[in-house]
């Protein structure tokens, strides 16, 4: 099986090419990247036109809920699969917050059993930190990482007991696993909705303090110093996580962070009325939150865009910001609010974005992806840059569709994504 790509703009920052090529599919793996590619027998090939398109190494989204097993009438592993594929991302990372929560080493391989069955992507599961994510006891880590884990984390909260923590991180540096970080005081945050500001007040809702995420964000930096830990801070959303990331990458720790697409593109401001589709847990930010971050983007201090894709159904969304769950989806969206928000708007070129969707996911999971050379896994991208379209809900794939960007007008569709050769996903 051959698929030739042909006259794609190829951006590989692994191998340093930018610019159009020719790409060449072998069965599951990439045999040639070259400018003008010739096939004797084009009966034996399938093209693809990519002229006036990007062709990238396939987006990697380390920070995903898929709900399955438990939640599955708010998303499945088929469905939150094929969302990615839409989305262009080729491999997600799904936490372990389901019900029950992935949490010991026969429930990553229930959990994996299902993937194979029923996953359009690679599905790289992340671990529970503690049993049920109750924050008392450290789960099996060792034995979930043989069972196939990628990372641990608590996502949803934090470990709230330092000493816990900090125990948990020295295994998990001796097994080589990274900790996704969901930064929040348990017992700062009371009952907050929203971000605590101007707009709190306004609507009358509890707020959410920026302390609330940069306490945790600290305190974990500072443990992952002492305990020589890999540390992961998901979903930075104030000014000071992205300062606290700068520092700890000037020491030399192994720190990096991710920011979302809804906390570069949003502000608390574009709260209008009580609509939980603006609800997610860390809040949208102040203006200046946000103008701190696309910097901390800009300057590479903050490494990956992630989505934290987190799927709820109309009728628990449709209640009130007090009532309603946090999150909202993201692998439909992410790629054009990324290429609108910020490549468009000059804060990122092509490049960086391939390194924060894909290069940069890569190297922290310790998954040999993003890299175009011959030999590898060829999961790809294509898209069109200049493509300009409103974002409807309701053609989404994704079981759920909360979100805050139902007719937004981006630039920026996929239009292929191809996990080991196959074609998943083709544009309608
Ligand atoms: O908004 C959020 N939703 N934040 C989280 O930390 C958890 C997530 C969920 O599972 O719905
Ligand atoms: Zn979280
Ligand atoms: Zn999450």
């Amino acid at each position: 099986m051959l698929t030739l790509i042909k006259n794609g703009y190829l951006i590989d920052p692994a191998n340093d090419i930018e610019g159009i090529y020719d790409l060449l599919i072998k069965n599951n793996k990439i045999e040639k990247v070259d400018k003008n590619i010739i096939i004797e027998d084009i009966n034996d090939v399938d093209i693809i036109d990519a002229e006036g398109l990007l062709v990238m190494p396939g987006f990697i989204d380390v920070h995903v809920h898929l709900r399955e097993p438990g939640y599955e009438y708010k998303e499945t592993i088929a469905t939150g699969t094929m969302a990615a594929a839409a989305g262009g991302f080729t491999t997600i990372c799904p936490m372990p917050n389901t019900n029950p929560p992935i949490d010991s080493p026969d429930k990553v391989r229930d959990f994996l059993s299902r993937v194979e069955k029923d996953g359009l992507v690679n599905v790289l599961p992340i671990g529970a930190i503690t049993i049920g994510q109750d924050g008392l006891d450290i789960a099996d880590l060792k034995g979930m990482k043989e069972a196939g884990i990628y990372a641990i984390s608590e996502d949803g909260k934090s470990v709230m007991d330092t000493a816990v923590y900090a125990e948990a991180m020295k295994i998990a540096k001796d097994l080589d696993l990274p900790i996704f970080a969901h930064c929040e005081d348990k017992s700062l945050v009371k009952n907050g909705v929203i971000n605590k500001g101007n707009k709190s007040e306004e609507l009358n809702l509890p707020g959410i303090s920026n302390a609330v995420e940069d306490i945790i964000a600290a305190r974990d930096i500072l443990l992952a110093k002492e305990n020589g830990a890999r540390l992961h801070l998901c979903h930075c959303s104030t000014k000071d996580s992205g300062k606290l990331l700068e520092i700890a990458k000037d020491n030399g720790l192994k720190v990096t962070g991710e920011v979302c697409p809804h906390h570069f593109a949003l502000t608390d401001e574009d709260i209008k009325t009580d609509d939980s589709n603006y609800k997610m847990n860390p809040p949208l930010r102040s203006k200046e939150d946000v103008d701190a971050l696309k910097l901390a983007l800009k300057n590479d201090i903050i490494d990956v865009i992630a989505t934290d894709h987190a799927p709820h159904s109309a009728e628990e969304k449709a209640k009130s910001m007090i009532s309603s769950p946090f999150g909202i989806v993201g692998l439909e969206t992410a790629f054009a609010i990324t290429y609108t928000e910020l490549v468009d708007k000059g804060f990122l070129s092509l490049k960086q974005m391939v390194e924060k969707l894909c290069v940069n996911p890569a190297k922290i999971i310790g998954f040999d992806r993003g890299n175009l050379a011959k030999g590898k896994i060829a999961d790809l991208v294509i898209v069109d840059k200049d493509e300009v379209y409103e974002i409807n809900k309701n053609n989404f794939y994704s079981k759920s569709n909360n979100t805050p960007f139902h007719g937004k007008k981006v630039k920026g569709k996929i239009k292929y994504t191809i996990v080991s050769g196959k074609l998943v996903y083709i544009s309608k």
